[in-house]
Parts: structure tokens; C-alpha cells; sequence
């Protein structure tokens, strides 16, 4: 099997080679003066990635998991109210970690395929007569479905109810891929990670922090250690880390940033849609259909494909991954079996994208499904031919 083989999961995503390299370094000591020329630039060019220019930038070395939960406990107390709508995977994981900090939830409960309801957010925050809800938490692009939320429409909502609570976003599989605007979104806590947009090795947990989420820390009850922002930026001020920093993502962080602010943000974002517009021609000459209910709502990083009836989505993805050696996200939650995921983030082209899609549809034609072999490719094809920037 080859290990050259472009994966197609919605992240981890593709490492190209120049990360690769940035990252290939021997231990440097962490405490030396020299570690801060290294990551104050990181911190910095990180916030033109989030759009922000009044909010922080703090990383942890963790996951996107431990970026809602630092999101959480520097910023509330034990029984405060959080709002929130679960309508996939990852908008459900935030649920169960607040729960299980003993936040009261207040779910909104929405068919898995839509997206935030700003509608019905307005309603409850409106509702809220005594401002009890600290915070509404949104998944801008829910990974499980391949829907992207309207993050501008959840802050309008807010304010339409002339409601203070916080604005939490999960851009885990946006940031550096989707267009996101903290500042102009009113977002007072961003949450990311390496492994996506960023095209890292799995590790750093990534947070854009507004001046008010920084306020309510301070009176916060929450408990916390590692993920406290406090010692955290006590430490970066003065070039540091409160403990062993992940040196060898931090270098790559470094050079993922060049790489993103070389290409000019906006491009990356239209090459994004680029990839995704092409796999959602394949899936409509397939004659299949997307989680994500209408185009709006359509994800540039990822695409969620219902499989036809009686065909199982896991025996699918086993067997592109067996007998062609092409990794495709499973369905998750309540996709599971019935849809597969396209991941279509990070350092990806046109051509790799063609790859997966060839290699795809050999995995459907072996299992029988009823479409015609390079329809979905050819489909791609034209959309690509006729959107290079040769042929502009
Ligand atoms: C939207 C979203 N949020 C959160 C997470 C969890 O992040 P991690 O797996 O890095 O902990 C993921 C992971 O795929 C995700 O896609």
C-alpha cells in the first residue's frame, strides 16, 4: 500500500512536504532568548487567520477537544447556562464536555443536515428575561454533516435580543480554509486546532480570545490548570511557555502561517470552494445527495454524502481503504452506515481531488452501486477545466 496516497478523512488532513520539513528539526531549548522570535510572530499572524485585531491568540498543546474545554472553564462557573444547538457529532461532543462541567445546557435540538438556528436562538435569548445564559456556544462547520453555519446571522440574533452573552465558535474545520471573521462576528472565543486548515500534525489546540471572554476569566470558578489562559499569556508575555511547549508544531505553525498569508487568505478560501464545488458536481452526476439541506449551508472542507438505499456507507470506506489504500471519513453519529465523508481541506488540488474521486467511484462500482463508472470524475473534470486559472 502507499504511503504517497492523498487521504480524503476531513482531517487530519494532507501534510505537505514544506510542513513536513519545518517541522524535521532537532530539540531547541524552549527557554532560550531565542524561542520568542520563533513564536510571538506565530501568535501574531494567527489572529489575521481568525480575523481579529483587538482579540489574544493562546494555543495549548492539545487537540480541538481541549480547546472547548479551555474555551470553557477559564470563562464560567459551575451551574452558569450555556445555549447551544446540536445538530451533528461535534456540536453534540460540546454538549456532553459542558454537561460533564457542570454547566446547564439548554439544547435546541435540530435535524442533523441543518445548521445553526439563529431564529430560534433570537427566541430563546429573547426568553432569557434574566439574562441567565452566560454563553451561546455554534459549530461553525459541523464536520459530521459538511454543513457551515451563518456565524454573522447567530451574532445578529444576539443582538436583536439585546442579549450579553458570550459568543463561543468551534471553526475546528474552518479556520484557515472558510472565511472567518472574529471581530466583525462579535466571536468572543474562537476554537481550532493544527490538524485541519493548518495541514499540522495533530496537537495544538488554537484560540482566538475577545477582551471580554479575558473579562469574565477573571471571575470565573471554573477549575483549571493547564488549560488557564492566565498563566498561559503571563508566559507569552515574556516569551515563554508555562511548561513544555510542542516545539517542533510550533516551528511548523511558523511556516504553515507563511504558507497561508504567501497564497493571500482569500485565495485560500476560493480554493477551498473551488475543491468542494467540483465533489458536489461528482455527487450530483452520481445522482446522489448531501447531508448539508441546501446550498447555503454546503461546507468547503468537507462533504457528507448519503449512500443509496440498502448500501452500507462502512462497508464503502473499507473497502476504498482496502483495496485501493484511500482513507474517506466514516458517518458519524447518526450518519453512520448511511453516509460517507469527502474531506476536502488543506493542502489539496484539483488533481488530488480527482484521485479520490476516481478512486471512490472504482470502490462504489465494485460494491454495485448504480452509477456510471467517471461520471462523478468527468463531472469534475469540466468543472475544474472550466474554472483553472489557465482558462480565467
Ligand atoms: C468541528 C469539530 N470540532 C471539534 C473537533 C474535535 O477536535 P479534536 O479531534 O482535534 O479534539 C473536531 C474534530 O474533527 C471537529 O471536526
Amino acid at each position: 500500500m502507499s504511503d504517497q496516497n492523498p487521504v480524503f478523512i476531513p482531517g487530519p488532513t494532507n501534510i505537505p512536504d514544506r510542513l513536513r520539513n519545518a517541522m524535521h528539526i532537532q530539540t531547541r531549548d524552549h527557554r532560550a532568548p531565542d524561542f520568542v522570535e520563533t513564536f510571538a510572530p506565530v501568535l501574531e499572524d494567527c489572529k489575521r487567520v481568525f480575523g481579529t485585531e483587538t482579540g489574544q491568540v493562546i494555543t495549548f498543546p492539545a487537540s480541538g477537544t481541549g480547546g472547548w474545554e479551555a474555551s470553557i472553564c477559564n470563562t464560567l462557573s459551575a451551574g452558569d447556562t450555556v445555549l447551544v444547538a446540536r445538530y451533528g457529532m461535534f456540536s453534540h461532543r460540546w454538549i456532553d464536555l459542558c454537561q460533564r462541567h457542570n454547566l446547564e445546557v439548554q439544547v435546541i435540538d435540530c435535524e442533523w443536515g441543518s445548521g445553526a438556528p439563529a431564529d430560534l436562538f433570537e427566541q430563546a435569548l429573547k426568553a432569557d428575561t434574566e439574562k441567565t445564559i452566560k454563553a451561546v456556544l455554534v459549530t461553525h462547520n459541523e464536520t459530521a454533516t459538511g454543513v457551515k453555519s451563518d456565524i454573522a446571522a447567530v451574532r445578529r440574533a444576539m443582538d436583536a435580543a439585546s442579549h450579553p452573552a458570550m459568543l463561543f465558535v468551534d471553526c475546528v474545520s474552518s479556520l484557515a480554509s472558510m472565511p472567518f471573521h472574529m471581530d466583525d462576528w462579535g466571536v468572543d472565543i474562537a476554537v481550532s486546532g493544527s490538524q485541519k486548515g493548518f495541514m499540522l500534525a495533530t496537537g495544538m489546540a488554537i484560540l482566538g480570545v475577545s477582551q471580554k471572554a479575558l473579562a469574565a476569566m477573571e471571575t470565573a470558578t471554573l477549575p483549571r490548570t493547564f488549560f488557564d489562559f492566565r498563566d498561559m499569556m503571563a508566559a507569552n508575555a515574556s516569551g515563554g511557555f508555562p511548561y513544555t511547549p510542542p516545539l517542533q508544531l510550533i516551528y511548523g505553525m511558523r511556516e504553515s502561517l507563511k504558507m497561508l498569508l504567501e497564497e493571500g487568505l482569500d485565495n485560500v478560501y476560493a480554493r477551498h470552494f473551488r475543491l468542494a464545488e467540483g465533489v458536489r458536481k461528482a455527487v450530483e452526476a452520481w445522482g446522489m445527495k448531501l447531508c448539508a439541506q441546501s446550498p447555503e449551508l454546503y461546507s468547503d472542507t468537507v462533504s457528507a454524502i448519503y449512500v443509496p438505499e440498502g448500501f452500507d456507507s462502512n462497508e464503502l470506506t473499507e473497502h476504498a481503504f482496502n483495496a485501493y489504500g484511500v482513507s474517506f471519513g466514516i458517518g458519524l453519529g447518526e450518519m453512520n452506515g448511511k453516509a460517507f465523508r469527502i474531506g476536502h481541506l488543506g493542502s489539496l488540488t484539483d488533481v488530488m481531488v480527482l484521485s479520490g474521486l476516481a478512486s471512490i467511484e472504482m470502490a462504489m462500482a465494485d460494491l454495485n452501486y448504480p452509477i456510471e463508472l467517471g461520471s462523478g470524475v468527468r463531472a469534475a473534470q469540466e468543472y475544474y477545466r472550466a474554472t483553472a486559472a489557465a482558462n480565467q
